[in-house]
């Protein structure tokens, strides 16, 4: 006998499904039969993933959005509903970085970095919780996800990444809040901090000497593909992990435990 992930019937916005983890995510939750919404500034990458998920039989939405917009959450989630349904899971996936020491970090530099990982996914799962909350009030029993995309980085320092840190930290701290405020509406908000994982946002630095560097340190001396956690991302989607809330969840084949 075996078990497994059935998402059919729920609806996930997945944001920043336009590279990297957020692809990986959308394509996953499809393929366990959830609609997926993909939301990102770029929404040429955005239709072409829509395609490729149509494709393999998968149900998904295209809507455009800029987390650092508060408009324009407010309208891609509005957006998001009329055209798939009443959102289920949130995978609050878009984010930034840059790399400099901290004398060198500017007020840009820092407003970049803030503004999108901290404030702009505060604002996305804020916008989409309460929605979540008044269909809790009509129907107790409805079970709704969110899964904030923090850092390793957020739990530890890592070096000429210091902003990008402390804006991933901030990512941990709210997700425990929305844990404790939001459990008696059925929500289930976890984070998951994932280790290196090869994508725009850092392939250049992994083939520099100071990349592969980093790579050697690391205790199996390799970094992770978007598909290294799909496991995580369909445990956290699904109504099986009913009891798991405000949970921070390390996925970095080990990277931290040193
Ligand atoms: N890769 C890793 O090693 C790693 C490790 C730990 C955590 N993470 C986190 O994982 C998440 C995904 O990163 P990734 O590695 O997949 O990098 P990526 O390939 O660069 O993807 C980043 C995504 O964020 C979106 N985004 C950026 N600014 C946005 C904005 N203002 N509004 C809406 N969307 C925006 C981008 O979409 P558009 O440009 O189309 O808007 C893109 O889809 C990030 O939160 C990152 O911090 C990554």
């Amino acid at each position: 006998m075996g078990v497994e992930v059935n998402l059919e019937g729920k609806i996930a916005f997945v944001t920043g499904a336009s590279s990297g983890l957020g692809d990986r995510f959308a394509r996953v939750l499809a393929m366990a039969g959830a609609r997926v919404v993909l939301a990102s500034r770029r929404v040429d990458r955005l239709k072409e993933l829509r395609a490729e998920i149509e494709s393999e039989g998968g149900d998904a939405h295209c809507v455009e959005l800029d987390v650092t917009d508060l408009d324009s959450i407010k309208a891609a989630v509005a957006h998001a509903e009329t055209e798939a349904g009443p959102i289920d899971i949130l995978v609050n996936n878009s984010g930034v970085s840059t790399t400099q020491r901290l004398v060198d970090v500017t007020p840009e530099d820092y407003n970049f970095v803030f503004r999108t990982n901290t404030e702009g996914s505060f604002f996305v799962a804020q916008e989409v919780a309460k929605r979540m909350i008044v269909r809790a009030k009509a129907n107790p029993e409805r079970q709704s996800r969110i899964i904030n995309v923090a850092s390793v980085a957020g739990l530890r320092v890592l070096p000429q990444i210091g902003i990008y840190c402390a804006s991933k930290a901030a990512v941990v701290q709210f997700t425990k809040s929305m844990a404790l405020e939001w459990a008696r509406f059925g929500i289930n908000t976890n984070a998951i901090c994932p280790g290196y994982i090869r994508t725009e946002i850092n392939e250049g630095h992994f083939e520099t000497e100071a990349g592969q560097k980093l790579i050697s340190l690391l205790p199996r001396r390799r970094i992770g593909e978007p598909a290294d956690l799909d496991g995580l991302i369909l445990l956290l989607a699904a109504d099986e992990s009913r009891f798991i809330n405000g949970a921070v969840i390390t996925a970095d084949d080990g990277h931290s435990v040193f």
